[in-house]
This record gives C-alpha cells, sequence and structure tokens, in this order.
C-alpha cells in the first residue's frame, strides 16, 4: 500500500502542501499520497487517529491545530517542545506519534539559499504569535549579533524572548522601543492580512539590510512594499513554506528534496 500522509488544518482548501509534496515525491521517486484534511475544530485527536487507522504515516498540521498537535504528541523534538507547536507529525514503528516543527528549518534554509548572512547580523523579528516562537530557535542558533522581538502587545514580546534567553542573545518590547539600523527584519505578525502595517521607524534598515515577510501571494505585502521603498531587499515567505515541506518530508522518508523547482514552479502558479 502506498504511505499516506497529509496537511490538517481548518479550513484547508487553498493548502499548497498536495502540490509541493506530490512534486517532491516525483522528483526523489518515492512512493507516496499526500492529501489535503479538514479536521473538525473540536476533534483534531480523532482526526489524526482515524488518519492513523486508515494507513496513514505521517501529517503536516496547520491552523489552527499546531498547539494541540504538539499535546497529542508521545515524544517531541527539543525545537517542537520549545515551540510548544509541531507542524509535522511521525508515526514511528512502534506506534507511537513524534512531533516535530520545521517552520524555522524552513526559514533559515530560504535565507541562506536567498545569500542572507544571520550570523553576526542585527534581526529585528515583528509579532510575538505562534508564528514567531515557532522559529526563534533556529534563527538563534545561526549566532545573530542582536535579535530583537517586537510586538503591539508588549508583554507577550518581553515573556517570549525570556523563553529563549539561554539560547542566544534577544530581547523583546513594544514597536515603541524599536530603533535601528537592522540587517535583517522578519516580519512574523498577521498584519499583513488585513493590509496593516506595524508602526515601524524610518530609519530601520543598515545599507544592503534584507526585509522577509513570513507570509506570501500575488502581490508584495504591504511590509514589503514600505521596505522596498526604503531601500531594502525583499524577500517573502514563499521560499519558507517549500522549505519547511522540504524538512518534513525529509523527516519522513530519510531523503531532501531539491526546493528550487518546485519553488520555481509555485511562484509561476502564484
Ligand atoms: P500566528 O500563529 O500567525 O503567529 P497569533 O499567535 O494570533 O498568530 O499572532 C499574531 C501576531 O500578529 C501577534 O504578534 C499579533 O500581535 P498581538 O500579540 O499584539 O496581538 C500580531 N498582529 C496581528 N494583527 C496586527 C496588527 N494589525 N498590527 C500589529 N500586529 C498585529
Amino acid at each position: 500500500m502506498t504511505d499516506r500522509y497529509c496537511v490538517f488544518g481548518h479550513p484547508i482548501g487553498h493548502s499548497r502542501s498536495p502540490a509541493i509534496h506530490a512534486a517532491f515525491a516525483e522528483q526523489t521517486g518515492e512512493a507516496i499520497e499526500y492529501t489535503a484534511i479538514e479536521a473538525p475544530l473540536d476533534d483534531f485527536v480523532g482526526a489524526w487517529r482515524a488518519f492513523v487507522a486508515a494507513g496513514g504515516r505521517g501529517a503536516n498540521v496547520t491552523v489552527p491545530f499546531k498547539e494541540e498537535a504538539c499535546r497529542l504528541c508521545d515524544d517531541l523534538s527539543p525545537r517542537a517542545r520549545r515551540a510548544g507547536a509541531v507542524n509535522t507529525l511521525i508515526l514511528e514503528a512502534d506506534g507511537r506519534t513524534r512531533g516535530d516543527t520545521t517552520d524555522g528549518a524552513g526559514l533559515v534554509s530560504d535565507l541562506a539559499r536567498q545569500g542572507v548572512t544571520l550570523a553576526g547580523a542585527r534581526v529585528l523579528v515583528l509579532g510575538a504569535g505562534g508564528a514567531v516562537r515557532g522559529v526563534l530557535e533556529p534563527l538563534l542558533a545561526e549566532g545573530p549579533a542582536t535579535l530583537h522581538v517586537a510586538n503591539r502587545t508588549a508583554e507577550k514580546a518581553r515573556a517570549l524572548a525570556a523563553d529563549f534567553k539561554d539560547l542566544g542573545p534577544v530581547s523583546g518590547g513594544g514597536f515603541d522601543g524599536v530603533a535601528g539600523p537592522y540587517d535583517l527584519v522578519i516580519n512574523g505578525t498577521s498584519a499583513s492580512l488585513g493590509g496593516e502595517l506595524p508602526p515601524l521607524p524610518e530609519a530601520l534598515f543598515a545599507p544592503g539590510a534584507t526585509a522577509y515577510d513570513m507570509m506570501y501571494g500575488a502581490e508584495p505585502t504591504v511590509f514589503l512594499r514600505w521596505a522596498g521603498e526604503r531601500g531594502a531587499r525583499t524577500i517573502d515567505g514563499l521560499g519558507m513554506l517549500v522549505g519547511q515541506a522540504a524538512e518534513s518530508f525529509f523527516l519522513w522518508r530519510g531523503r531532501r528534496p531539491d526546493v528550487v523547482p518546485v519553488l520555481e514552479a509555485l511562484r509561476k502558479a502564484l
């Protein structure tokens, strides 16, 4: 029987994960089936158990189930435990469920592919929700000179920084405390969804700085437009999406697909 994988979310209709994993399967010759499943909001655990009973070997997990998926796992990777969220479920041979989170690895690999250096960089991260919590450990592992987390609700950013301060030079606060210049500014807020921009100072970017938005779309986000007008190089989150998928594929199949052709095809289809 073909090994089955899926992505769980709610809603899930617009997920690009099935197309990405189909492309990885074709590229690597791995015989897998990958579908999108809308799990009921009140029974994520039941949806995972039913999927396993039907031959499921692993799954990606997206909004709003990442924290619940974390709680159901028998084993967690250290990075998933610290994130308090998983985006990848792996069914072990003994029937246990292992959880990991590959979002941060996807982001870091995309930055590396784009030639953005994290080591020694002054980094600003906007937002302090689940999306940011999920990427801080891999970002800090790259050795930035400083990493400041700024959030509309300042207390959330301070608490988040406190949770990660043993891993590197991380601080947190409100937008009013943001003072550039930064070499890399990563937008992890969902403000772009409403076409909004966090209040940011004009002199945010150092010469040669990069602005990265974890969101992506056919058009640049309002944050990337603003950053581009101020001279920053701009990158959207499509590469992070494909990168996290490649890391999940590796966890399941032990093979790391080449993200570049898949990313190019996806970009054309946006
Ligand atoms: P996610 O899983 O996408 O991180 P989340 O946990 O709800 O979702 O977090 C959303 C993030 O976007 C938060 O940092 C939120 O700021 P608050 O903590 O102050 O709520 C931020 N955010 C959402 N809308 C925003 C806006 N219009 N301006 C600035 N920040 C916004």
